[in-house]
């Protein structure tokens, strides 16, 4: 395994939320050379510079310029929010002295992948402290509950249902207690330690709101019989958050690198920290001014996301001349609807950096009969007017609660994003 492997493994096992994904991702610039901006600051940053902001601990903007301001701009862009089991503002009771907590379900997840796994809970927390409100992140870091399925002699049925009852059936269970405890107050109590142990200066006394979700325990793992395959929650999207940031280790050459890290693709980017919110626009006129709209003209957007590498099992489901495989380099995504950027001349750039890259590339279009997946690529290249490319590293088993990756896809889609970062365009003539 080299070192970015290991580094990246480690990544993962550290960033159960978009929090966490926005707290590493920060303190991995700051290593770089980056340096953290409040939004009211982002006015005073100098060409060149390295510089960073996050807003709502849920969405960061990178930029690394150089001297010229009319130079054009890589975006890179990627999401770290993944489908997970959000817990309910007054999610818990006790059913027969089992503590539960309700939960809904984040995105597209695959619900059955959910059951029978220790599960543990981070996110974020406000709490009040002698009178006084504060928040900050929290992660258990350990198994604290489980969500069991019945036994296949009460369910016989089993192996062929595939629906769920959301309502009733998503409560994983966190302990066992006195049935006259009062849930809430037991649940907060739990939720109070934890915040006691994290931050021993909080004295925080009560819990006022949360955005807490259950994660799976299972740490990222290497199998295959040559260690081809990486196994681990949340790669999409998190392989590509990691490979943005890590292509900024060198200074670009004539041009501007920008990485947007946006929150709530899963559920469609419309909201203040999805790719539809203003922010980034809005930081880019206030870096660029009046220049910004010559500096978009001549820019180009490369959008990460995961991609669906053939399954040999279900070969039925792919389109049999766009089949993509895992550890066989980065794939572009076509949609001529446009739930995906890529075209004719995005694709070759793309192609071209790879080639530079000595990467290879595949191709993916969705089977016909199938509808197309989509990502932030389209949102932001509406908002911006520049050329893009969506790509991807092929993935088994999109938004269960483990996904597998091809290992060497991570360190190719890594070098093709570091020659984009650092070297110009490829002409097309
Ligand atoms: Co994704």
């Amino acid at each position: 395994m080299t070192p970015a492997i290991t580094r990246f493994l480690d990544f993962l096992n550290h960033a159960p939320t978009p929090f966490q994904v926005n707290k590493l991702l920060g303190k991995r610039l700051e290593e770089l050379g980056f340096k953290k901006l409040e939004s009211t600051q982002v006015k005073q940053a100098q060409f060149p510079g390295k510089y960073y902001v996050q807003h709502g601990q849920r969405v960061l903007l990178a930029w690394q310029t150089v001297k010229d301001a009319q130079a054009p701009i890589h975006f890179t862009a990627a999401h770290n929010d993944s489908p997970a089991l959000k817990i309910r503002p007054a999610g818990a009771r006790i059913q027969n002295s089992y503590l539960q907590l309700g939960t809904e379900i984040y995105g597209g997840l695959i619900i059955s992948s959910w059951f029978d796994r220790p599960l543990s809970i981070a996110g974020r927390v406000v709490w009040q402290s002698k009178g006084k409100m504060h928040f900050g992140l929290i992660d258990f870091a350990r198994p604290i509950g489980i969500l069991p399925r019945l036994p296949i002699h009460l369910a016989r049925e089993v192996n062929d249902r595939q629906s769920f009852q959301k309502q009733s059936e998503l409560f994983p269970i966190i302990g066992q207690i006195n049935g006259k405890t009062d849930p809430t107050k037991a649940w907060h109590k739990i939720l109070l330690n934890q915040i006691n142990r994290q931050y021993p200066k909080a004295k925080a006394d009560k819990i006022v709101s949360y955005d807490l979700m259950f994660y799976p325990c299972t740490p990222a793992t290497i199998t295959g019989s040559e260690e081809e395959f990486v196994v681990a929650p949340r790669l999409d999207n998190q392989a590509s958050c990691y490979a943005a940031i890590e292509a900024l280790s060198k200074n670009p050459l004539g041009h501007h690198n920008v990485v947007l890290i946006t929150d709530h693709e899963e559920c469609g980017s419309q909201s203040a920290y999805g790719a539809a919110s203003n922010f980034l626009k809005q930081n880019l006129q206030a870096l660029w001014g009046e220049n910004l709209p010559r500096v978009l003209a001549k820019s180009f957007l490369i959008s990460c996301d995961a991609a669906h590498g053939v399954h040999p099992n279900y070969l039925g489901k792919y389109e049999p001349s766009h089949l993509t495989y895992l550890n066989q380099g980065p794939v572009i995504k076509t949609n001529f609807n446009q739930r995906y950027t890529s075209n004719d001349l995005s694709a070759a750039i793309f192609t071209a950096l790879a080639q530079q890259a000595k990467v290879p590339v595949q191709n993916f279009v969705t089977h016909g009969d199938i509808s197309c997946g989509s990502t932030i690529g389209p949102t932001l290249a509406a908002q911006l007017g520049v050329s893009a490319v969506d790509v991807g590293i092929a993935s088994w088993a999109m938004h269960s609660s483990t996904e597998t990756m091809g290992i060497r896809d991570v360190e190719q889609l890594m070098k093709v994003l570091s020659i984009y970062a650092q070297k110009p365009l490829p002409e097309i003539k």
